[in-house]
């Protein structure tokens, strides 16, 4: 009776469970099963696959985590790699990954750290037939929970921080639930360092979900958050550039302090130069131009620092050359130099990081606006033979090439053909958006000189084919997100931003 009932409770407190493990639904749900399912770890927490954000590059960021820093979540992180190795039905790995999560933990204060890690041992080797084990691993579960308060079980700060963390990298549609665990984990231990941090970043990032185009103010309740934060873990960098970001419109002076030291002490980290370039946006050219200037100086070696003073460089270059279009007299060897520079600067960066898309792209850019068009061919021409390359890249690279084919070479033809295969890829983004536009320009010129109106009509039809194959797509098409606050370094790495 006690069995049925709890299982009841069980399945409505958990609806995706069944989803889950159809293997135990289908049977008798026996003793053993609802001692699993009483267990608090990544098996019992409702996560859902298809939820996941990037569930297959995530691997590969948490690694790139427990490489960065030096101790702090990783037995987390190894428990999560854990999850998602089950998910790949990689039971190998799996239990690998939690053994590496137990060793993470063997300077533990205490043994209720090992609950999470144990729990998962248990779930594993569920299901991976290993019943003798499950056996084992419920038994020590058992006798660490006997050191425990009934009270309290299940219920520790410990284990709520545990879920608010692996939530906080599962992606967005985990972050309401990552906010949630960090509050109940905070109300068990209001200064633990580490709760406080997560806390922070989750709001930031909420925040940022629910800005849609206004700014980010100084007073909320993440900035405070943050604030809060960084007094616990006062060399906490990737904390520093939240809060520089945060406070970046309304208090400019602490904001840029912040960056200066976030720079000093981690210049080549990938999580603080990736909120560096979402700073640099919509900072200042001129005064985050110097902030770089002096953090190159510290790493000369760092491709991101080259790369980021190059788009600051480029963006005088385009204000120059606009003002110079509406008439402002502009020095012609003022506008050579700073176009000089960009690729000076962009070459660095890709001879220090020579597999990175963007900075070849803003290299032959930099090439194709000195009228350097034979150097600009050579990069277009290798990025478009790298078969590696992920769709939204490509379509990039098609979009570039079909401007500088259109504005450098004036070739047309070759233009509208780079143009269709970027359009033809089906990821909503600027770059897509923009080789529409320019074929539609295309098409238009072309009706005013009558005698080639076949392809404008053709130009035409192909936009409406490839719109009518979006509309009727089974799936929806995938959108690029340009945001720090929906992907954390999710995009920053996905776009290439690998930086070490
Ligand atoms: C992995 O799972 C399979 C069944 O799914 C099982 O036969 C195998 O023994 C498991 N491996 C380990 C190391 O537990
Ligand atoms: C914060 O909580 C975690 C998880 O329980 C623990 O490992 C860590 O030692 C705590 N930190 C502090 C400063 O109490
Ligand atoms: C700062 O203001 C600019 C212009 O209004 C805006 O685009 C940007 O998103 C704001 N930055 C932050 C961090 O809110
Ligand atoms: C940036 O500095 C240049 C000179 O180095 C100056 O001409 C320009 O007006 C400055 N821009 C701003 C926005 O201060």
């Amino acid at each position: 009776m006690w069995v049925v009932f709890l299982s009841v409770i069980i399945s409505i407190l958990l609806p995706s469970f069944s989803a889950i493990d159809c293997k135990m639904s289908a049977s008798v749900t026996t003793d053993m099963e609802v001692k699993l399912k009483a267990l608090e770890c990544h098996f019992t927490w409702g996560i859902e696959k298809d939820d996941i954000k990037d569930r297959d590059s995530l691997p590969e960021k948490l690694l790139d985590r427990i490489m960065k820093f030096s101790t702090l979540n990783h037995a987390t992180y190894f428990n999560l790699l854990a999850f998602l190795s089950h998910l790949e039905e990689n039971n190998v790995s799996a239990l690998e990954y939690l053994h590496k999560a137990e060793s993470a933990l063997k300077n533990r204060q205490d043994d209720t750290e090992l609950l999470v890690t144990y729990a998962n041992f248990a779930w594993v080797h569920y299901h991976s037939g290993n019943m003798n084990d499950v056996d084992a691993y419920i038994g020590k579960l058992e006798n660490i929970n006997k050191g425990v308060t009934t009270a309290i079980q299940g219920n520790l700060p410990a284990i709520h921080g545990e879920k608010a963390w692996s939530f906080l990298r599962l992606g967005g549609l985990f972050y309401l639930g990552a906010k949630e665990s960090f509050q109940k984990a905070l109300k068990g231990e209001p200064e633990n360092a580490s709760f406080n941090v997560g806390y922070a970043m989750v709001l930031y990032r909420l925040e940022g979900l629910a800005m849609d185009g206004t700014e980010r103010l100084a007073h909320t309740e993440g900035a405070t958050q943050l604030r809060k934060a960084l007094s616990l873990e006062p060399d906490n960098t990737e904390i520093m550039v939240l809060l520089a970001v945060q406070l970046q419109n309304q208090s400019r002076h602490e904001s840029m302090k912040l960056i200066k030291e976030a720079l000093r002490l981690s210049p080549d980290v990938p999580h603080v130069t990736y909120y560096l370039a979402e700073y640099c946006r919509h900072a200042d050219i001129n005064e985050t131009l110097e902030v770089l200037e002096e953090a190159v100086e510290l790493s000369v070696n760092s491709p991101f620092m080259h790369y980021q003073i190059g788009l600051c460089h480029k963006q005088q270059f385009h204000q120059m050359s606009e003002q110079k279009r509406e008439g402002s007299w502009i020095k012609a060897r003022q506008i050579k130099e700073k176009r000089e520079l960009c690729i000076h600067h962009f070459s660095r960066a890709v001879e220090l990081k020579p597999s990175n898309v963007q900075f070849r792209l803003n290299l032959a850019e930099a090439y194709g606006d000195n009228y350097q068009l034979e150097e600009a061919m050579k990069i277009f021409t290798n990025l478009l033979k790298d078969e590696s390359l992920s769709d939204s890249d490509k379509q990039q690279c098609h979009s570039c090439f079909g401007r500088f084919l259109y504005y450098k070479k004036k070739d047309v033809y070759g233009a509208v053909t780079q143009f269709k295969k970027a359009y033809q890829i089906p990821i909503e983004s600027w770059h897509r958006n923009k080789a529409r536009k320019i074929l539609m320009q295309i098409a238009e010129w072309c009706q005013t000189k009558k005698k080639t109106v076949g392809d404008a009509s053709e130009i035409l039809e192909f936009l409406a084919i490839e719109d009518k194959k979006g509309r009727n797509a089974e799936e929806p098409r995938r959108v690029e997100v340009h945001s720090s606050d929906t992907d954390d370094l999710t995009d920053a790495l996905g776009k290439g931003m690998k930086l070490i």
